[in-house]
């Protein structure tokens, strides 16, 4: 079954009753976003309506925490546009270590290959220096397989051009121990990670950041709810601090244009004036 904006008022009464449930705000996600999701939910699970799926989910937990999980959408890789990454290592890294570069926030890391490839970058740009880098979702299943960082191999394999287009010199198999199916991460782009469970929209600001990635995130939420995030984005990093959106993502909008200049406008990469 097709869900088309003209379903709004259903999906609205749906997100509010999740919300007094769970504490799960949906209700300020892009209404696009949305109707996609329920509409593939509602097909995936052979239901006619969003009356019926109301109905399943204030019956049953599990059904109900199967919706919470078809509306965070998981899809992410390594390097993810190289070539962003390669401004990361040849611009933002040498700019913000000429000041200071300790603590790294990967808002919305999904599974964890944005931090890893995070990582990767930082050790081969800044061998042996200590920092740290906080990786949060608001989803825990995502986060469990992040913690554990062991992907397909095949998946680790196709990222090895991305690795290449970001710059990269070594070789990217060195990173992970492969058996026949499995890549696991080495502990030496695992120890300066730290994955925690953190939710944009209802959770606060939580340290003073030199460089935010949140790519990809934004473009999920409605204007307003993308205005109050870029707020707590602002409020985390520190004057001079770089932050970087999704391919998809502006600041226009979202916040102000004087509090932030534009570093890269093709890798949208924002200094925090
Ligand atoms: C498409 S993935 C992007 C992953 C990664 N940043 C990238 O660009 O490859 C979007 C991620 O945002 C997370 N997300 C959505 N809403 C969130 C929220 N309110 N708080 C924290 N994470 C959220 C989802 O769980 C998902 O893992």
């Amino acid at each position: 079954m097709d869900v088309d904006e003209g379903k709004f008022e259903e999906i609205a009464a749906l997100l509010q009753d999740i919300y007094m449930r769970t504490g799960a705000d949906y209700r300020d996600y892009s209404p696009t976003f949305l109707c996609r999701r329920f509409a593939a939910f509602l097909r995936k699970n052979r239901l006619s309506s969003l009356a019926e799926l109301h109905q399943i989910i204030l019956e049953s937990e599990e059904s109900l925490h199967e919706m919470l999980d078809a509306l965070s959408l998981p899809t992410t890789r390594m390097f993810r546009d190289g070539a962003v990454f390669r401004q990361i290592r040849q611009s933002v890294i040498p700019d913000l270590a000429a000041t200071r570069l300790e603590k790294i926030w990967s808002a919305g890391c999904s599974t964890g290959e944005e931090a890893y490839s995070l990582s990767i970058l930082f050790k081969e740009e800044m061998p042996g220096k200590k920092l740290v880098t906080f990786a949060t979702d608001h989803n825990e299943k995502s986060l469990r397989i992040a913690r554990k960082g062991i992907y397909s191999l095949r998946r680790m394999r196709a990222y090895t051009q991305a690795y290449l287009e970001s710059g990269g010199t070594g070789d990217f198999s060195s990173y992970y121990f492969a058996d026949q199916e499995n890549a696991i991460m080495d502990e030496s782009v695992k120890r300066d990670l730290v994955f925690a469970l953190h939710n944009l929209v209802t959770d606060s600001s939580f340290n003073e950041f030199d460089l935010i990635l949140c790519r990809n995130v934004l473009i999920y939420f409605n204007k307003k709810l993308q205005q109050q995030v870029m707020q707590l984005l602002f409020r985390s990093l520190r004057p001079g601090g770089i932050l970087v959106l999704g391919d998809k993502e502006s600041l226009r909008s979202m916040i102000s244009e004087s509090s932030f200049e534009e570093v890269d406008r093709y890798s949208r990469i924002f200094r925090k004036r």
